[in-house]
């Protein structure tokens, strides 16, 4: 397993980006101001996190993904854990994700605390509903791990 930083290129990976985040239009807001790593198992690109510099040591994953055939192997948290020791300056990494148990809980698992909501994000940003474990996602919850 190996995890490189991707620079040229990271439209190359939009299969995983959009695993992370449906729609192309809102990936393209921050993907090129992101820092996009990639995972790697055995030569083959297997995951990828893209995460932002908010300022005075605030980081933010922005999109991270698992292909579907090797989800639950530990390899999101790998990435997550990677992304939080990879800047020596950070203090909190930040990450907003729909009202959603699974990814919610994943994110707990990997160490993440409730921190705020930001009402109506998926509603008022995207063109057509994110529909996730059944429901219709309209709030972004943020979650934080602090040093
Ligand atoms: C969310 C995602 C990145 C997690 O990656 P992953 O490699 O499957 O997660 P891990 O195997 O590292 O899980 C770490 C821990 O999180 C928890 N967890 C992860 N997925 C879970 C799920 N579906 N249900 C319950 N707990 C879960 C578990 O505690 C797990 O540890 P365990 O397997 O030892 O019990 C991956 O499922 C994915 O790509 N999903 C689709 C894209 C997505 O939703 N991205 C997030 C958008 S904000």
């Amino acid at each position: 397993m190996d995890i490189m930083e991707i620079i040229d290129d990271k439209k190359a990976y939009i299969d995983l980006l959009l695993l992370g985040d449906e729609q192309e239009d809102m990936i393209d807001k921050y993907l090129n101001i992101g820092k996009m790593f990639v995972l790697l198992d055995k030569g083959a690109v297997i995951g990828q996190c893209v995460v932002t510099n908010e300022g005075q040591g605030v980081y933010e994953i922005k999109n991270i993904s698992v292909s579907v055939a090797y989800q639950r192997q530990g390899y999101g948290r790998v990435l997550l854990d990677y992304v939080y020791n990879y800047f020596g300056d950070l203090n909190a990494l930040y990450v907003g994700t729909g009202d959603s148990q699974k990814t919610i809980v994943f994110y707990e698992a990997c160490g993440f605390v409730k921190s705020h909501i930001v009402e109506n994000f998926f509603t008022d940003n995207y063109n057509h509903e994110i529909v996730e474990d059944g429901h219709i996602l309209k709030d972004m919850v943020y979650l934080r791990r602090s040093k």
